[in-house]
């Protein structure tokens, strides 16, 4: 490999492990199910797994309230599933990451269960406790998942923080103690053999100095954290303390999920010589959408306009080229389904074209593509329709909040809203077959099953050689063989910089040019470009090249 940084060629794909097979038969998906598709994963042509949090949790937040860091979630399977998962990841050339929730615990967790016991337990200063105002919580901040982010232990009369769920407490990192044992941890599961981590909002684990108040609207019942406790005072010296205990051991790939950075942030997250993280996640291109009224937060239904996704996207290429290193994602197990999201579901035609033209969007840029599970068969929006159906303590809390207790939105409208923005629209079953359940599970799954599941499956992509299968099958294979995807240089075509139907780029190295022509709309459109005589169509969504006339959703790379 030409670079020396071995991660930078390769495709990570994300399993979500309750939902992705279940061999058992009790609705939940698990680790022996993992193992029974990786001969799918390896067809398709990943080579990364990066897992979902499969520790011991109670499972207030799906995994990611961890009660023991070092056991497997009886539900998901034994620790020697998980070494039989390992074994067989790395005999088909993979490698498998983890995710790292150090941000917090489980109120469950040994540590917290000691520092409730009273001021003086040794495990008190694991977590962060401070003393009441008046009465009141030591601040204004609110929590993640709405309430107050300070929750009260009557016993020793005083408050612990929790920026997510209560059964969530923040751990100490200004306590040594706190990261000694998470490093220690950390180089048990890379000891196993374990080739990296996704690091849960990492940003998050240094808090502001004295824990101020936070900026607080008139219409808001708490200070919103986002936009003032991530990046804190620290969380560079934490983490290159981390690469110096933990990375610099070992031959592995980071990511950190980064809510709220820039691109002057993550440089110093991501910097290639810098001690710190390999890449992280921002997430700008996200929050796009234009939202009607700003107190609905991340709830709203629009679409965002190309030129704000374009000129969000190609600023993280050009400002982070050189010097850091992008991750290159549309969805995850937070977020919709790009193709509700970003393409068009509404015709089956439309559905198969647009998810193809977003795939060609991201994966022709430099940084490393991450692929949730389903998103290579164009999985869309679960469709669900009552609260009854959502899991998510996030929409749930939600709905209560902005329904019932602030009247901001009446019923109908936010169920609209969960519809386009729930995690749960992330969370249904992958879809692999026709047969009940999807072949997910025989028994109930634990999360609905989307209702398109039918007609959107693995099996009738499989047997299709048109499908999205096989498009991000050839996507991969050609960051693989093609230099120039990871290393040349990326720019706008020029005047494309206003164009609001088409996306217009080059990539380009001593050897090679690629010319990515992108309709992000329903409609025909003429556009012409400069393309040499010898140029060639190395991939597009539709069969014929009409030059100029560009077809809905259509996605085109020259090459020359
Ligand atoms: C991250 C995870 C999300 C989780 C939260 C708290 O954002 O991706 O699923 O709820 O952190 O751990
Ligand atoms: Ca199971």
């Amino acid at each position: 490999m030409k670079n020396n940084h071995w991660w930078k060629n390769a495709v990570v794909y994300q399993i979500y492990p309750k939902s992705f097979q279940d061999s058992n038969n009790d609705g939940i998906g698990d680790l022996q199910g993992i193992i029974s598709r990786l001969d799918y994963l390896q067809k398709l042509g990943v080579d990364i797994l990066w897992l979902n949090p499969i520790y011991e949790s109670p499972q207030v937040d799906n995994g990611y309230d961890i009660s023991d860091y070092r056991a497997i979630n009886p539900i998901l399977g034994t620790m020697a599933d998980f070494d039989q998962l390992l074994a067989a990841v790395h005999q088909r050339g993979m490698k498998l990451v983890m995710d790292l929730v150090v941000n917090h615990t489980s109120d469950q967790h040994r540590w917290f269960v000691a520092a409730k016991q009273g001021r003086d337990n040794p495990y008190r200063d694991f977590y962060i406790w401070r003393d009441g105002k008046d009465g009141h919580a030591p601040n204004n901040w609110g929590s993640y998942f709405s309430g107050p982010a300070w929750k009260y232990d009557p016993a020793s009369d005083q408050y612990y923080l929790h920026l997510f769920a209560p059964e969530q407490p923040d751990l100490n990192w200004t306590n040594p103690k706190v990261r000694t044992a998470v490093y220690q941890m950390m180089n048990w599961w890379a000891d196993k053999g374990v080739d990296g981590f996704r690091m849960d909002v990492i940003n998050l684990i240094s808090k502001p100095a004295g824990l101020p108040d936070g900026p607080q609207s008139a219409d808001e019942k708490y200070a919103t954290v986002e936009g003032f406790v991530p990046n804190g005072p620290r969380v560079h010296d934490y983490l290159r303390e981390m690469n110096k205990n933990v990375m610099s051991k070992h031959r592995m790939i980071t990511v950190g999920e980064t809510p709220g950075v820039t691109p002057a942030d993550a440089k110093r997250y991501a910097d290639l010589h810098n001690q710190e993280l390999n890449m992280v996640f921002q997430f700008e291109h996200m929050n796009l959408d234009t939202n009607p009224n700003p107190a609905l937060g991340k709830w709203y239904d629009q679409k965002p306009r190309l030129t704000d996704l374009r000129a969000n996207l190609s600023k993280w290429q050009t400002e982070l080229a050189g010097t850091a290193w992008n991750s290159l994602y549309w969805n995850n197990h937070d977020q919709p389904r790009v193709v509700s999201r970003f393409g068009d579901d509404s015709t089956e035609d439309y559905r198969v074209k647009s998810a193809k033209m977003l795939a060609t969007m991201t994966h022709f840029m430099q940084g490393t593509p991450y692929i949730y599970e389903g998103e290579e068969i164009g999985m869309t929006n679960a469709g669900f329709t009552k609260l009854s159906d959502y899991v998510d303590l996030e929409s749930r809390n939600a709905y209560h909040q902005l329904v019932e207790d602030q009247g901001l939105v009446d019923g109908p409208t936010m169920l609209k809203y969960l519809g386009m923005h729930s995690r749960d629209n992330a969370r249904t079953p992958m879809q692999w077959d026709d047969s009940t359940n999807a072949g997910f599970s025989h028994h109930q799954p634990w999360e609905k099953v989307t209702a398109n599941y039918r007609r959107i499956n693995v099996a009738n992509a499989l047997a299709d050689p048109n499908s999205i299968f096989y498009y991000y099958q050839r996507l991969i294979k050609f960051r693989h063989t093609m230099p120039v995807i990871t290393d040349g240089t990326y720019a706008l075509v020029p005047g494309n910089e206003d164009d609001q139907e088409v996306f217009a780029y080059t990539r380009h190295d001593q050897d090679t040019t690629l010319l990515v022509i992108l309709n992000y709309t329903d409609q025909a459109l003429e556009r012409h470009y400069d393309v040499p005589g010898n140029a060639k169509v190395l991939i597009s969504n539709y069969s014929d090249d009409q030059g100029s006339t560009l077809r809905p959703y259509e996605a085109k790379v020259y090459q020359y």
